[in-house]
């Protein structure tokens, strides 16, 4: 059984003061946990330099990206939409880099305004050299391991599309010397949620590929760093983590007399546990005496998909209306409240609903849904039902909180269709 959830960094009387002025589902973050995360990446243990990416994908409302922007974060872009994104909110092309499963159809404009590449396959490296001969570029790996917290967030292996097979060294070194490239970085991402142990031998083979390719000088470690979003889920402990691989990264230079340069990109560890969801308890069911007691939540998988798609578990904290402490604490299951019957916030992987323990809750109170910061907002299926895009709030540090993007007017669902049946 889990034990009983707390807010994190919300009070009461503010959840119950955001829900009366912008009303709910409505997504709230804080800025001054985004920059302590920011803070924990950037002491990332390291031996001669370290740069950090912010998977913006995790979570990219522009707020969100000034503020690592600020903090010196580079960006993590998985896809050319992304690039555009970061640079219409003033990356410098430098700044980003791109690595996609899909090649960019507007690869030349944006690689040449100075984007940074990271090829992802023998296709996108053979493209590179007959668009960008002689230019420098970054090549990510499929180590053969990969980890993640479900299968689905595994990207290692021989399962696994991302990245150039580990065994094909010798082709790929091939197209680099067709095209007199120059690669300055080697990169593996091996999932999301990773066993740290997975990670840290997957680090020995990153530094493998960069003894194949003297002219690399950055070693990208990607991300995947495990947030514990429940009590009883434990956070990656960065220091503990980057101590040995820091070993290794000295060990290289005695062995090579080259300092390379570390580079990370997390999304989740930087922006999971800075957002909450508000939301309120439209209604209370249930099956009689075998079945279970259900409540239904004013937003659904179209503001997190994350228990639908994975069984993932966010924390969920009852808030009462009228202030005070819930009398009791009850077994419930929480649905959203689209017209899917697996729009279920307790399931098991496969979709098997779950009971969870949480304060009793009546019609009209809040329950929170914490650690909602990566992939809730930018990973849902919006617009399923027809419900509106969420609103989303920046506490700012001294505790003002700012709107950042309006709820969806409905008319803005359908504002690209074309009417053309009379
Ligand atoms: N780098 C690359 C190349 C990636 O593909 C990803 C995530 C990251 C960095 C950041 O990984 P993170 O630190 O956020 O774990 N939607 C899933 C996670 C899959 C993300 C895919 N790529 C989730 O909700 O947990």
């Amino acid at each position: 059984m889990t034990s009983i959830e707390k807010l994190k960094f919300l009070k009461e009387d503010q959840v119950r003061a955001l829900a009366k002025e912008f009303g709910t589902p409505l997504f709230v973050y804080s800025e001054a946990t985004i920059e302590q995360k920011c803070d924990e990446a950037l002491a990332f243990p390291n031996a001669f330099g370290l740069q950090v990416r912010y998977a913006m994908k995790a979570n990219p409302n522009s707020n969100i990206l000034q503020i690592m922007k600020k903090k010196g974060i580079l960006i993590d872009a998985s896809s050319e939409h992304e690039v555009v994104r970061a640079l219409h909110f003033g990356f410098a092309p430098e700044s980003i880099m791109l690595t996609s499963q899909e090649f960019p159809k507007a690869f030349v404009e944006l690689i040449g305004k100075g984007v940074k590449f990271n090829a992802c396959s023998l296709r996108q490296l053979e493209l590179f050299g007959q668009n960008f001969p002689g230019k420098s570029l970054s090549i990510r790996f499929n180590p053969g391991l990969g980890s993640g917290h479900t299968k689905k967030t595994d990207v290692g292996g021989v399962t696994s599309s991302f990245g150039i097979w580990h065994e094909k060294l010798e082709e790929v070194k091939a197209i680099v010397k067709k095209y007199n490239l120059t690669v300055e970085k080697v990169h593996t991402h091996i999932g999301s949620g990773s066993d740290p142990e997975v990670w840290k031998a997957v680090a020995k083979y990153t530094l493998e590929y960069a003894e194949s390719f003297p002219s690399v000088s950055v070693v990208s470690l990607g991300g995947g760093y495990k947030v514990g979003r429940m009590e009883d889920e434990k956070s990656t402990d960065l220091q503990k983590i980057g101590a040995p691989v820091k070993i290794q990264f000295q060990e290289f230079a005695e062995k090579h007399g080259r300092k390379l340069i570390l580079e990370i990109e997390p999304g989740t560890y930087l922006i999971a546990l800075c957002g909450a969801l508000l939301t309120t308890v439209d209604d209370k069911v249930d099956t009689g005496k075998h079945g279970f007691e259900f409540i239904k939540l004013d937003t659904g998988m179209d503001s997190n998909t994350r228990p639908s798609l994975y069984g993932a578990r966010h924390p969920l904290v009852t808030v009462k209306k009228d202030g005070g402490e819930p009398r009791s604490n009850k077994e419930y299951v929480v649905v959203g409240h689209c017209c899917e019957s697996g729009d279920v916030f307790t399931q098991k992987e496969g979709g098997e609903p779950m009971t969870r323990l949480m304060g009793e809750t009546e019609i009209g109170d809040y329950v929170v849904m914490e650690a909602v910061g990566a992939y809730c907002s930018s990973m849902s299926t919006k617009n399923y039902n027809s419900f509106p895009e969420t609103a989303e709030v920046l506490l700012r540090k001294d505790g003002t909180p700012k709107l950042i993007r309006k709820k969806e007017p409905v008319t803005e669902i359908f504002r690209n269709e074309i009417l053309v049946v009379e």
